[in-house]
């Protein structure tokens, strides 16, 4: 591991700023001289990757971050982690994949029902300036209903899966979806259709590698969506249908709704199996059993706990 300096004032306005964030067990960690300089690098690195443009874009920031990190402090790791995401990216062979007639009569009923009850204090808000929706994360019912289609959507996929989360997504009048990758832990996502006031399509770019830190700040949506190397195909669902895609390297938006209109879905989020600590970037360091990431990672669990979950 490389010997790294970092003069205290370099950074003060930053580890104060921090500082503020972390708990009281990471304070202490900085009174160890070693653990305070990888403290400072990564604090340096992660404001150079700065903010990402897109939504979602939480986990590619964190892996930007790290690849930095680990090529100024361990470089000798930094070959060993960047191939330790290959079970995050899609198989060659996965195509985007449509299922009709997805649930009996009486469980479509049953969602309605579940959709019509929903009281104000179970909507959350925060996406309705962005989205033009409100959402509901994991309720019970949808859970169930996740836990009842994992064995399908793992062969869809054709590896193991497990549950990320659910949410349903009430779009109203002034739906949108602007361009995004999710994070991995939505990695195989299916979506589905409960009742709509007209088709809306939702469009996809072919399977794409991520991102790099350049990439991202000379990423614009419109260049994006006007790229033809990102074969773009359209999709359609209609109520009770779903669409399976793999929206951590699918490039995927929507258009905004029809003035007026309306179109409540649920979105499924599976991830592979065997992954459960590779999705979480504060778990990096316990999975790759590399303690010189652990001072990055302390700053990402502090992220997250103060509601920069991405
Ligand atoms: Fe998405």
């Amino acid at each position: 591991m490389r010997s790294v300096i970092y003069p205290a004032y370099r950074f003060s306005r930053s580890v104060c700023y921090v500082s503020n964030m972390l708990s009281e067990a990471i304070k202490d960690r900085l009174e160890d001289r070693e653990y305070l300089d990888l403290h400072l690098a990564a604090i340096a690195l992660v404001a150079k990757v700065g903010e990402v443009p897109w939504y979602d874009a939480h986990f590619l920031r964190r892996f930007e971050a790290a690849k930095l990190y680990l090529a100024e402090v361990a470089p000798e790791y930094l070959e060993g982690f960047t191939a330790g995401f290959a079970p995050l990216r899609p198989a060659a062979s996965f195509e985007i994949c449509t299922l009709n007639a997805l649930f009996d009569d009486a469980v479509r009923q049953e969602i309605r029902a579940v959709v019509q009850s929903l009281s104000d204090a179970q909507l959350e808000r925060h996406e309705v300036k962005d989205f033009g929706r409100d959402v509901v994360h994991d309720h019970p019912f949808f859970l169930q209903l996740q836990r009842d289609l994992l064995p399908l959507v793992s062969e869809l996929a054709g590896r193991e899966l497990v549950m990320g989360y659910n949410f349903l997504s009430l779009y109203g009048g002034l739906g949108q979806c602007a361009p995004h990758l999710d994070e991995p832990m939505s990695m195989y996502t299916l979506d589905y259709c409960i009742e709509q006031s007209g088709t809306w399509p939702i469009h996809f770019s072919k399977p794409v590698a991520w991102p790099g830190s350049s990439a991202m700040q000379a990423w614009n949506e419109e260049g994006l969506k006007s790229d033809p190397a990102m074969d773009w195909t359209s999709h359609e669902l209609r109520p009770n249908q779903a669409l399976l895609f793999n929206g951590s390297s699918q490039w995927h938006y929507r258009e905004p709704i029809t003035p007026g209109g309306y179109c409540n879905l649920l979105f499924f989020h599976f991830y592979p199996a065997d992954c459960e600590k590779l999705v979480r970037p504060h778990l990096w360091a316990e999975h790759f059993e590399l303690s010189v990431l652990q001072p990055l990672c302390d700053i990402f669990a502090a992220e997250a706990e103060n509601g920069r979950l991405g």
